[in-house]
C-alpha cells in the first residue's frame, strides 16, 4: 500500500527512521520488498532522477505499482530523490509519487529559498510532501560532483529559518556524511552536536540524512578479492542510525550499500562460474541478498517491526 510520506513521518519521528532506498529495476524492488516484510518494517523507495533515466520512469511505476501487487502487506511512501525543479513538476503531475525532493542545496540560500517555495506551493496543490536540502555533503548528487572540504555543515539557525521561509515538510541536513563509498578517511562520526542544535530549534520536524551508507568492510574485502579495486572505501557507523532517529533524523538514505551488495554477488559469481552466461542465476542469489541486506538495515533503524502498528494507526 502506498501512504503518504508524511504518514510513515508522523509515526517514526524521534523513535526509528525510515530506511529509503533508491531502486532502478525489477531485481532490485523484488528484494526490497521482500527485505521489509521479511522485517515487518515500513519503508521509502526512492527514484533518482538517474533511474528514471536508466530505463523510463513508465518502467519504474510500473515495477513498483507489480511490487505492491505481490507484496499487498507492504506499506511505503514513493519518493523523488535529488530532483530538480522540472523533475519535482513532473513527480508531482506523475500522479505516482507520495513526496518530491527539490534540491537546490548548491545555490545560494535566498535562491535555494525560492525554488523550494514554488516546488512547495505546487506539490502541496496536490497532496504531495517536500523534501529540501540546506548545507552541502560531499560526493557526486546526480550531475553535481562537490569536491571534498567544499562541503559544509547545516547551520541550525539558517535551517529554522529555511524551513519558515519555504514551508518544506522535512529538510535534508549536512552532518558529516557524503554520497558513495569513500565517505571518511580513518574513523568519524556524525555531527550530533549539529543535529542536537537543530532539534532544539525545530523540535518535532522530520529531518533526513542522506549519504548513510555503512559500505560494510567485509562486502568490500569480497568485492576486492573477486577482483575489485575499491580501496580505502568508508561509510557511516550502522550503530549511529537510531541515536541519530532519537534526534530527529526520521528518514535515512541507503543506495550505495545496494550497489555493493550486487557487486559482490555478480563479481563472485562470474569468478566462480566463468562459463556462465546466464543473467538469471546471478539475479536470483542479488534478490535473496539484497533482502537479506534491507532487512538488516531495517533493524538497525528500529523501523523492523513496526509494520503492524504503523497498520492500525493508519485505519484509526
Ligand atoms: O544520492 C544519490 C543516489 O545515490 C542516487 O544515485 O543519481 O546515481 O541514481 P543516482
Ligand atoms: P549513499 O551513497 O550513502 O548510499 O547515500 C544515498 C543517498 O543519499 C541517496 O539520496
Ligand atoms: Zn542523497
Amino acid at each position: 500500500m502506498i501512504v503518504t510520506t508524511a504518514q510513515l513521518f508522523k509515526h517514526a519521528y524521534g523513535k526509528y527512521a525510515i530506511g529509503a532506498y533508491n531502486i532502478n529495476n525489477a531485481e532490485q524492488a523484488m528484494g526490497l520488498f521482500k527485505g521489509a516484510i521479511d522485517s515487518q518494517a515500513p519503508f521509502i523507495i526512492q527514484i533518482s532522477k538517474g533511474a528514471r533515466n536508466y530505463t523510463d520512469k513508465r518502467m519504474l511505476e510500473a515495477i513498483i505499482r507489480a511490487a505492491g501487487d505481490i507484496f499487498p502487506e507492504a506499506i511505503f511512501a514513493v519518493h523523488l530523490d535529488h530532483g530538480d525543479e522540472a523533475t519535482c513538476y513532473d513527480c508531482i503531475d506523475s500522479g505516482f509519487f507520495s513526496s518530491v525532493m527539490i534540491d537546490a542545496s548548491h545555490d545560494p540560500f535566498e535562491k535555494n529559498v525560492e525554488i523550494t517555495k514554488r516546488v512547495v506551493e505546487r506539490a502541496h496543490a496536490k497532496g504531495l510532501s517536500v523534501e529540501a536540502e540546506l548545507g552541502m555533503l560531499g560526493g557526486v548528487e546526480e550531475d553535481i560532483v562537490v569536491e571534498e572540504g567544499h562541503s559544509c555543515l547545516t547551520d541550525p539557525a539558517e535551517a529554522e529559518e529555511f524551513v519558515k521561509q519555504t514551508g518544506c515538510d522535512s529538510l535534508a541536513c549536512a552532518i558529516g556524511t557524503s554520497h558513495g563509498a569513500f565517505k571518511f578517511k580513518g574513523k568519524q562520526s556524525l555531527h550530533f552536536d549539529v543535529l542536537e542544535k537543530i532539534k532544539a530549534r525545530m523540535n518535532g520536524f522530520p529531518l533526513v540524512m542522506h549519504g548513510s551508507s555503512s559500505v560494510p568492510q567485509d562486502e568490500v574485502a569480497r568485492i576486492n578479492a573477486a577482483g575489485g579495486t575499491i580501496a580505502g572505501s568508508m561509510g557511516v557507523d550502522v550503530n549511529e542510525y537510531l541515536p541519530a532517529a532519537k534526534l530527529g533524523v526520521t528518514k535515512i538514505n541507503i543506495d550505495t550499500d545496494g550497489r555493493l551488495v550486487w557487486t559482490r554477488v555478480h563479481r563472485e559469481f562470474f569468478r566462480d562460474k566463468p562459463a556462465e552466461f546466464d543473467f538469471r542465476p546471478p539475479g536470483k542469489i542479488f534478490i535473496v541478498e539484497y533482502a537479506k541486506f534491507i532487512a538488516s538495515r531495517n533493524v538497525l533503524l528500529g523501523s523492523a517491526g513496526q509494520l503492524a502498528d504503523l497498520r492500525a494507526s493508519l485505519t484509526k
